[in-house]
């Protein structure tokens, strides 16, 4: 049997346990469980990070078992990598094992009058102050500002700050903690592409930024270890796995990035979940971006590998407006329902959908900015709102997509993207159309769960995965070549743009 690599992809919507083939990709064997998202405030999101432990070993256990059914042996599983959703902030106690309160979840706001603060006090004002260290503005996306928070307000966190027990982490270092044996003996790490989305992590020195931790007010000593993100960071310490390291770890975006094999400067792709997040690969360079974008760690695959970076243009809501309109409006029954009614219509009737729940992130950065529905008509029925909202995904990358051709100077001649929302074939379409260049679709969707197997295997004292682009029989894509006139695209587009406006002066 050719050897298999494992990835645990956990992101904001639910976990993900895949295991593929690591001589030709194939995705032999998954499973996958939903999480529950709280919201116990509005503009608060957080998950149970203990859910969050429970669900992998469950995904654990059910591949396992669907990989008996197919006789293949367990053992054949030779290391195991781990993608997450990034920003989310956790905090525990390192000796009781137990986290000291939820994790918060990158959309949640409950930071947004600290941000607010915090611009106001900057020079000129400007968001962009810290930018040049962090490659990010200062928003509440971001986990400094989410720690900061669970200092100031969660009596436990600071009680175990005090007695040095608290120790902070995002999704990746809790998975990683836990998995490595917890309260005996876990690993507390991360690694560069997680940790740049922190804001205090350093892109330049590619280490913990003292200033800024200053400037945070956050205690280093809680801070994990930074590595590669391709690297033995420990071994499965309990489970049907027990003994596999765990030598993978990327942020889902940079997954992703690594899943479609762009390795090569001025290569891009846009990931459909909760949210969306387009990555344009610069290679060594650090980019600045003058249009809203942010300068991201990609990976750094391998101990003595040099760190890539990556332009990228961060939106809050995609999938999330699907759940949306199931969950809160009960327009569809299921996520792939909203297909058919926005087929039915095959237009959005001059309707537009602007779902900024979170405020609105790339190119914006307007905490303020809130949901607006515009344009309707006694003649607006759900398909119309169903289109609008698919076309909303569209335009927001549009948006992205301006920003990143105008910050590069050279444009993009077609976009890679994958995620779950990119079954939607009408979407794709649409995504053509709106953006006026091909969108290409690999067959098998999941790339950010292949990106984390990639690095696991190709791993020092691994070995299993050779990352050199070769013959990979299973990775096949799918085209979608512009069909819309590109007057009417544009057109389109700029009404969406005055939409933008309403839903970020709705209160004027
Ligand atoms: O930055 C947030 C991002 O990592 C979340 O990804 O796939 O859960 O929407 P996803």
């Amino acid at each position: 049997m050719e050897p298999l690599v494992a990835a645990i992809d956990q992101g904001t919507s639910s976990t993900r346990f895949l295991v593929f083939n690591a001589k030709t990709a194939e995705l032999i064997s998954h499973h996958q469980v939903e999480i529950s998202q709280i919201f116990p405030k509005e503009g608060w999101v957080e998950e149970d990070p203990r859910e969050i432990i429970q669900s992998i070993y469950e995904c654990i256990n059910r591949t396992c078992e669907k990989l008996g059914q197919l006789n293949i042996e367990v053992s054949n599983i030779k290391a195991v990598g781990v993608t997450n959703q990034r920003e989310t902030t956790l905090v525990w106690d390192k000796e009781t094992g137990q986290p000291l309160y939820n994790a918060i979840v990158w959309l949640d706001l409950r930071t947004q009058s600290t941000v607010e603060r915090l611009i106001n006090k900057a020079p000129g004002k400007d968001k962009n102050h810290l930018k040049y260290k962090t490659g990010l503005p200062i928003s509440t996306y971001f986990s400094a500002v989410k720690l900061r928070w669970l200092l100031d307000n969660v009596d436990e966190i600071h009680e175990a700050v005090v007695k040095d027990r608290a120790i902070f982490g995002t999704v990746d270092s809790w998975i990683i903690w836990c998995l490595t044996g917890g309260k005996n003996g876990g690993v507390h790490c991360t690694d560069v592409s997680n940790a740049s989305r922190t804001m205090l992590f350093n892109i330049h020195t590619m280490d913990w930024d003292p200033e800024l931790c200053r400037y945070f007010d956050i205690p280093m000593d809680i801070l994990p270890e930074v590595r590669s993100s391709s690297e033995i960071y420990g071994w499965m310490k309990s489970g049907l796995l027990e003994g596999v390291p765990i030598s993978g770890c990327l942020g889902d975006q940079s997954a992703a990035l690594v899943g479609h094999m762009f390795f090569e400067e001025g290569e891009a792709k846009n990931t459909y979940g909760t949210g969306c997040f387009l990555l344009r690969n610069t290679g060594t360079k650090r980019v600045m971006s003058d249009h809203g974008l942010l300068t991201t760690v990609a990976y750094k695959l391998g101990k003595d590998k040099p760190a890539c970076y990556a332009l990228e243009g961060s939106v809050a809501i995609a999938g999330a407006v699907v759940r949306w309109l199931k969950d809160n409006m009960g327009i569809i029954q299921t996520s792939s329902d909203i297909e058919k009614l926005a087929a039915a219509a095959g237009t959005s009737y001059g309707c537009y959908f602007v779902p900024a729940f979170s405020g609105l992130y790339a190119p914006y950065w307007e905490p303020s900015a809130r949901g607006i529905i515009c344009g309707l008509t006694q003649f607006t029925n759900k398909n119309h709102l169903a289109f609008a909202a698919l076309e909303a995904v569209c335009f927001q990358t549009r948006e992205i997509l301006d920003a990143m051709n105008q910050d590069s100077g050279v444009p993009l001649k077609q976009l890679g993207v994958d995620g779950g929302m990119t079954a939607n074939r009408l979407l794709m379409q649409l995504q053509a159309d709106i953006l006026c260049i091909p969108v290409v679709r690999p067959t098998m969707s999941e790339t950010t769960a292949l990106g984390a197997a990639m690095a696991a295997g190709a791993a020092e004292g691994v070995n299993v995965w050779n990352l050199s682009p070769g013959q990979l029989p299973h990775l096949t894509s799918e085209r979608y070549e512009p069909e819309l006139n590109p007057e009417e695209s544009e057109y389109r587009f700029a009404r969406w743009k005055k939409a933008v406006q309403k839903a970020m002066n709705w209160e004027t």
